[in-house]
């Protein structure tokens, strides 16, 4: 029930009464999307007229907070929905309601933390949590690093950075990575500047890792003509499958030619906290740059990721600029201005978004959670391989289980309609080796059991339609 409306003409500047029933209101449809999560169908058409409502422009005069609140809620259940413990498709967002609080607080703070002297309480949180990211992958204490808003931009920052070392030489200087390496990779190098002909995709082996030996014939031919190689890229958990590089050859590779050793630690990265991960992430200590998604491994909302780099300089070397009117900006001793340090200038305040979560619920609940994915792959291959007519494509390496039909492309993509069409699981798909195979990415916290049972009900509904 709506309670009272906050008045049509709303001031810009409310007052205390006003701002508490915004929020509760505001905090009430949150509540009410959360109270439908384990009920409604994870995915519901969005009808026209609901978009139709969506493309309205702002009016001369205000609207009633509850009419708009209700246009927001329509299309916010709407969509496939990512509260849903049935959400194994892409990579899967928890979106911890600690991370919710900490993404209004940080909002709500109105903190500037592009530059230390701003708030240097602030940027020492967010320092705080930066450094326990590079103890995390095992990375030298000079690591520095920034929050950005997503691998892509992580990944990027970094390659930056890997340009700008100084002997970065675009008719000489080669690029290695995976063929199996995330899009947002070679988008990188487009954006920075890097040529296509300076880059190799080299072949994955069957679990979907790089192979080492075609990397180093390419890298032996390249010297051989005068190249140079420049960067090599390792993947710590592939969007495909979830297969890690030999992190640790490849940094003996790249340490060998003088290659700058970037990791994508996207959606890998955070299994590290785990004993079985940390295994399996072995040699990404040794990494020049990192990049990991909070908003995957932490559960964390949408925007925050992390690059780290090894090399105290590189990120400011990179990204240094100035300006007349910056003549104001102090330095804090030991406190970095991050503006200096990456893409942006203003940016919100993402350490909270990792802080309080972490704080809160301590390094432990996070480290259960990823142990638990990692736990639901293994069950989900182990049952998918008893049913006649599957074939499970590799031994999760980490939470991510592909499989397809033995009959064919056509039969895996009925299992995948029937999945889908079943309303209360989401997966997606992809190519590997040339046939269609269908992913399951356990990377949510609320997905457990359940979900692997309805996973194989709707398998074996779609084989029996045949
Ligand atoms: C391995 C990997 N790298 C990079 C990215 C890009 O991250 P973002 O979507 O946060 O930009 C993804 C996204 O799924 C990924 O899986």
């Amino acid at each position: 029930m709506h309670k009272r409306p906050v008045s049509r003409l709303l001031p810009l500047d409310l007052d205390a009464a006003q701002r508490k029933q915004l929020a509760q209101e505001a905090f009430e449809v949150i509540e009410r999307l959360l109270g439908r999560r384990d009920h409604a169908p994870i995915f519901v058409p969005t009808p026209p007229q609901c978009i139709e409502a969506m493309q309205v422009a702002p009016p001369e005069g205000g609207t009633e907070l509850p009419e708009l609140l209700d246009r927001l809620q329509a299309a916010a259940e709407c969509g496939w929905s990512k509260e849903h413990a049935g959400d194994l498709g892409f990579i899967p967002n928890g979106g911890l309601y600690s991370g919710v609080i900490a993404a209004m607080l940080a909002a709500g703070l109105h903190s500037f933390t592009g530059s230390a002297f701003e708030q240097p309480g602030l940027v020492a949180l967010e320092e705080s949590v930066l450094r326990w990211l590079g103890r995390v992958f095992g990375m030298p204490p000079a690591t520095e690093g920034l929050l950005l808003s997503g691998g892509s931009l992580a990944n990027q920052t970094a390659i930056v950075c890997a340009r700008d070392r100084g002997d970065f030489a675009p008719d000489r200087s080669v690029a290695y990575l995976s063929e199996r390496a995330h899009h947002s990779l070679p988008k990188a190098m487009h954006l920075c500047g890097i040529p296509a002909a300076c880059i190799r995709s080299i072949r994955a082996t069957a679990p979907g890792r790089i192979d080492t030996q075609s990397l180093l014939e390419e890298v032996e031919r390249d010297r051989a003509l005068g190249r140079h190689p420049w960067l090599i890229v390792g993947v710590a958990g592939s969007t495909d499958t979830g297969s890690v590089d030999d992190l640790s050859e490849l940094a003996a590779i790249a340490s060998r030619c003088g290659a700058w050793f970037h990791v994508d630690a996207a959606y890998g990265g955070m299994f590290a906290l785990t004993g079985r991960g940390a295994a399996r992430l072995q040699g990404i200590g040794a990494a020049d740059s990192v990049a990991v998604n909070a908003h995957k491994g932490l559960f964390l909302p949408y925007g925050v990721a992390a690059v780290l780099v090894r090399h105290p300089g590189a990120l400011a070397r990179a990204h240094s600029g100035q300006g007349a009117y910056m003549r104001d900006v102090t330095r804090v001793p030991d406190l970095p201005n991050y503006f200096e340090l990456g893409p942006e200038l203003t940016r919100p305040f993402r350490g909270l978004l990792l802080w309080l979560p972490l704080h809160l619920h301590g390094v432990a609940g996070f480290r259960q959670a990823l142990d638990r994915s990692l736990d639901l792959a293994q069950q989900a291959a182990a049952r998918l391989r008893a049913i006649p007519g599957i074939e499970v494509l590799h031994e999760p390496e980490l939470s991510i289980v592909a499989f397809c039909a033995a009959q064919g492309d056509a039969t895996t993509q009925r299992i995948l309609a029937v999945i889908n069409g079943s309303g209360e699981l989401r997966v997606s798909s992809t190519t590997l080796h040339g046939r269609t195979a269908i992913r399951l990415a356990f990377l949510h916290p609320r997905t457990g059991e359940p979900q692997i049972d309805a996973v194989e009900a709707a398998i074996r509904r779609a084989l029996e339609a045949r």
